[in-house]
């Protein structure tokens, strides 16, 4: 092959993966405005993180990880979890950070899964630059914008920042990743070092508990309760995330809880359908785990699902959902300047 010709194939390579790239983005934009979500296939067979169990099925992997979700299908269901909480809340945060985004701060989203709330922040806020880090690399390169970056990295294990490095630190559902201690000792601290002096740190969490609860959803609930607490996972989240983060001498007094309520069920229109969804996907995510404690063959935790799909209709079931705010000391902002709001969102 002459030189010239070998320069043209090149460049042909370089328009169709360029092709691919806006493709994949376009496809991205629409999940956000569309409540007919797409999905991008990411490539899950190569990714050493993740590990078989017995049964076949891959699950996260870390030495010191206390998440058990299976992979499989978890770019999905994170992607579809993403707009169902947007919807619950109607906004991507809750820290008075809007004008900071506008001018250009930098922001990092711990646990990013696929990203979803990375990207869409982004081409929110062009002026600011994004860092999502997730253990297991759910997100995808191709889907880079120029204010974007995504690093696989372990909280708990250190994060590849300096100190003081960005403006807002964002959380979100990662209740059964690390035990009580894991949060206060390492997560929290490792969050407050790499935050500016003044800048902010959000937490959203889900509770795992659910109101009018029927016997299925209770069995569900009981079992991942205790499963949580055999690995020193506190369930009490509305106190003890707050708790933890004013026990940080470098966190202002004061922290900011606001709370919403979400029903579940057909009964409560689209988002309580939404709501269903999720939480059933949440079960089957949990699978492996949850069926080997509760001794259950793979056929009976599916019909256990099922059932709860259907009792939370009759039962008119809801949960909570939090977000947490807190400041690093060194603002001029004081974190009063926020208003509560608690909200019932049907
Ligand atoms: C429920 S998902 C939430 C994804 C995303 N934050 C969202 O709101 O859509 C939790 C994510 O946390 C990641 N994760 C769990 N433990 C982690 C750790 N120790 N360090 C970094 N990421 C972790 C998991 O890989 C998973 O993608």
């Amino acid at each position: 092959m002459g030189i010239k010709q070998s320069k043209t194939t090149s460049n042909n390579k370089l328009k169709a993966k360029a092709t691919v790239k806006v493709e994949k983005r376009k496809k991205f934009r629409s999940l956000r405005s569309n409540s007919n979500i797409q999905i991008i296939t990411i490539d899950e067979s190569i990714n050493e993180a993740w590990r078989f169990t017995g049964s076949g099925k891959r699950i996260h992997y870390a030495k010191n990880s206390k998440y058990n979700n299976a992979v499989d299908k978890e770019v999905e269901r994170l992607q579809k979890q993403h707009c169902f909480f947007k919807r619950i809340w109607q906004s991507n945060y809750s820290t008075p950070v809007e004008e900071k985004l506008r001018a250009g701060a930098k922001v990092l989203d711990i646990g990013c899964g696929p990203g979803t709330w990375t990207i869409e922040m982004a081409e929110t806020y062009e002026q600011s630059t994004f860092t999502g880090v997730d253990y297991v690399p759910l997100f995808s390169q191709e889907m880079e914008l120029a204010n974007v970056k995504f690093l696989q990295a372990n909280i708990l294990d250190g994060l590849p920042f300096l100190d003081d490095s960005f403006d807002f630190v964002r959380m979100g559902l990662l209740v059964t990743a690390f035990n009580a201690t894991e949060l206060k000792e390492k997560v929290i601290p490792e969050i407050v070092r790499i935050t500016k002096p003044g800048g902010w740190i959000e937490f959203m969490e889900s509770d795992i508990q659910y109101f009018n609860e029927g016997p299925t959803t209770a069995r569900l609930t009981n079992a991942l309760s205790s499963f949580m607490k055999s690995k020193g996972i506190l369930e009490s989240l509305n106190s003890y995330i707050p708790q933890s983060l004013e026990g940080n001498e470098k966190i202002q007094k004061g922290i900011q809880t606001e709370e919403k309520t979400c029903f579940v069920g057909k009964w409560a229109g689209d988002l309580g359908k939404m709501a269903v969804e999720d939480i059933a996907n949440g079960w089957t995510a949990i699978k492996a785990p949850l069926s080997k404690a509760m001794k259950l063959k793979s056929q009976e935790y599916d019909e256990l699902v099922a059932t709860f799909a259907k009792e939370v209709e009759q039962n008119r079931s809801y949960f909570k959902t939090w977000r947490f705010v807190a400041q690093k000391i060194g603002s001029t902002t004081s974190i009063s300047d926020i208003i509560t709001t608690t909200t019932t969102t049907s």
